[in-house]
């Protein structure tokens, strides 16, 4: 039997789970689901991640201690997992005493090894709130084109990237003061000491997604670089030893969580396992990761370089999963496609969408689409259509005219064969995580199965009296079928499948059980199993994930906000001249807006879609949410300068810039010009 320790990224305890993390959970679940039901001893551990300088501040701006913040956040993370039917094992915090000694032992033994060095940095430090500022806690004006309210790490209106200190006026988000520069020490972890390993282990056979290795590789051509790994006081997190005031980052206890929360599950829950026999550097137990592509940087360099340098075995492999977009663009709050998990339990059945991501997931790195209405047309149309139907079609014969009582005879061994053999192919398909192609050849047996009573007609039968026993034995073979379909549909439909185990009375459900055929075999009542989606329900879902919008985060509504910003005084006008042809190198253009949308984690940005008479529309991020909301803008005709070299933003890439008149007014031209319209 294999032993297998899977885990999935560990949530922050900061927010909500939502549909974005849902995909990955739900992923690792059907596969550790899948090969539990193989017959592998399979151990399923997760935590919620609890450190760090956002979640301390989140627990002050709430009024309470940090440990009482992650408990109740890891409550409710694990009431959604469980509504979503998560099978861990165990569900522990990285914010134990297991993970501290586990993390401290970790780094002391690469220190001993010397992986470890300090020296001083330099950093804006918030002299009111008396500690270090990241990045995201200030905000300044621009140094290159003068944007006010701009963050620590890039300018939102030009694109630019700079250091935090060369911000202009720069101020502290937390107190509102003036930052100061100042240096403290800082503990490094020596990445560069693991490089051949680590260009080693990338590269062995299924370690990870060779487009996921491609990519490492232009990391170690770029060159690896120590990476920082304390923090200053002060820090919710643990305390590195022999170090006074100085904590681990957050980065370096969260993986550290996967082997303390096995430890501990161990601990509470099977005492007869070892925890050696997993973690040793000789172990033959299998060890994987579910993780998205957004942290493959973590646990492809520095997790493995830690156990390496530590003396503790590495992941047999990182499965790594892509984004989820919602109708195709990125969740967002204002289009109510930002959807928690609880919003989604509230209106939806978990398992519809389990059924879902299934039929969309494969081993690939892709993004994954939530189309609304294919979402209610394929767990309809599969689910309710094909499969249950089978049950309900048959059961009701057997229920009711043949005492609950499967006939004694199997009148079709060679479609159970059939449907016995197709198994193999479905074990594979989970085993290699293609999902998409396990619910094709399963909803493709389904069609057998319809086109088999389809073919036969009980319901036609059932009406002359000599037939009696050929309606039994063809809704027999259809109650067969049905629980074949189940079988290999558990792994995604767990509590469907449950309730199918009572509806017939079986004991066991493991894939291999799907060879019994049942004969003689009594059933209960069949009570309908599944709900067809309601739209109804999905736009109550969509509205209700509108209106959990906090008033800061409730987009533009107004065409111009009038307070937005205060009165500015014209700039004078520029002495220096231009010759013609420096004009002539701005290729201006009419352009219309196609689409306008706002931008998640921006209070500055449209998004605009422009059509600038060319075959492909363009993309162009615009400094203007602050005067206008999405829907003025519609259809509107703008200004734009063509040629503009394409500007990667932290939210995509730029390609055009759109002119506005003072404070961001946007220039449009008389109504009948045509997109692609010089303008000069
Ligand atoms: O990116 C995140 O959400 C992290 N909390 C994931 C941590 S995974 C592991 F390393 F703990
Ligand atoms: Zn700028």
């Amino acid at each position: 039997m294999r032993k297998i320790l899977v885990t999935n990224a560990l949530p922050y305890a900061n927010g909500p789970i939502h549909m974005g993390h849902l995909l990955g959970y739900i992923q690792a679940d059907i596969w550790v689901r899948a090969m539990r039901s193989f017959g592998h001893d399979v151990t399923y551990v997760c935590a919620d991640d609890a450190h760090g300088t956002a979640i301390m501040l989140r627990a002050e701006k709430d009024g309470v201690t940090a440990e009482a913040h992650i408990k109740s956040m890891q409550q409710e993370h694990q009431n959604d997992f469980a509504a979503f039917n998560i099978s861990f094992d165990h569900y522990d915090s990285t914010h134990s005493s297991e993970n501290k000694t586990r993390v401290e032992e970790i780094y002391l033994k690469n220190q001993q090894a010397g992986h470890i060095s300090v020296r001083p940095v330099t950093q804006l430090f918030d002299p009111e709130k008396q500690m270090f500022l990241s990045d995201r806690f200030i905000k300044g004006t621009c140094p290159k084109c003068h944007t006010e309210d701009q963050y620590g790490d890039a300018c939102e209106s030009c694109g630019t990237t700079y250091n935090a200190t060369e911000l202009l006026s720069p101020r502290s988000t937390l107190s509102g003061a003036t930052p100061i520069e100042k240096s403290s020490d800082h503990y490094f972890f020596k990445l560069p000491d693991f490089k051949n390993y680590l260009q080693q282990w990338t590269r062995d056979q299924g370690r990870l997604p060779v487009s996921i290795a491609n990519k490492l590789d232009e990391w170690f051509e770029a060159g690896l670089s120590d990476w920082d790994i304390s923090r200053d006081a002060p820090y919710f997190g643990f305390e590195i030893p022999n170090a006074p005031n100085k904590y681990f980052y957050v980065w370096v206890d969260a993986p550290i969580g996967y082997m303390a929360s096995f430890e501990n599950y161990i601990k509470t829950k099977r005492p007869e396992l070892n925890f050696d026999d997993y973690w040793n550097k000789d172990s033959q137990n299998e060890l994987y990761h579910f993780i998205g592509k957004d942290i493959v940087y973590f646990h492809a360099l520095f997790w493995p370089a830690m156990l390496e340098g530590a003396g503790y075995r590495t992941p047999t492999a990182l499965f790594v999963n892509g984004f989820l977009t919602v109708n195709g663009q990125k969740m967002s709050k204002s289009r109510g496609t930002f959807i928690k998990a609880a919003t989604y339990n509230k209106h939806l059945n978990p398992e519809q969408l389990r059924y879902y991501f299934a039929s969309k997931l494969s081993d690939k790195v892709e993004d994954s689409d939530l189309n609304l209405d294919d979402f209610i047309q394929k767990v309809n149309s599969d689910l309710v259509g094909k499969v249950i139907n089978i049950a309900s079609r048959c059961a009701k014969f057997i229920n009711k005219d043949f005492n609950n009582t499967l006939s004694k005879q199997c009148a079709e061994p060679e479609l159970l064969q059939h449907f016995i053999d197709a198994g193999e192919q479905i074990m594979q398909s989970y085993e290699s995580r293609e999902f998409s192609t396990a619910i094709r050849q399963i909803m493709a047996l389904a069609d057998k199965a319809n086109q088999y009573i389809d073919e036969k007609k009980p319901w036609a039968l059932a009406k002359q009296s000599d037939q009696e026993q050929h309606v039994h034995d063809i809704c027999s073979v259809g109650i067969n079928l049905f629980r074949q379909l189940m079988i290999y549909l558990q792994p995604v439909l767990p509590a469907l499948a449950h309730e199918v185990q009572q509806f017939l009375k079986l004991e066991d459900f493991h894939f291999a059980s799907r060879e019994n055929i049942l004969t003689n075999w009594e059933i209960n009542t069949f009570t309908p199993l599944m709900q067809r989606v309601d739209k109804k329900a999905v736009d109550a879902m969509v509205d209700a994930s509108k209106s959990s919008l906090t008033v800061a985060e409730t987009p533009a509504t107004k065409a111009v906000k009038k307070t937005a910003k205060p009165a500015v005084k014209t700039t004078p006008i520029t002495d220096e001249t231009i010759q013609i042809d420096d004009f002539f190198k701005v290729d201006l253009r009419v352009a219309k807006v196609l689409q306008a949308n706002t931008v998640d984690g921006s209070d500055k940005l449209l998004q605009l879609t422009l059509d600038v008479g060319e075959p492909e529309p363009r993309n162009v991020f615009s400094g203007i949410r602050a005067q206008y909301s999405p829907e003025d803008l519609q259809g509107k005709l703008v200004v734009m300068v063509a040629n503009l070299a394409p500007r990667k933003m932290r939210f995509g890439i730029s390609n055009g810039m759109v002119l506005c008149a003072g404070d961001g007014i946007i220039i449009s031209p008389a109504t009948d010009a045509k997109p692609g319209d010089k303008v000069s």
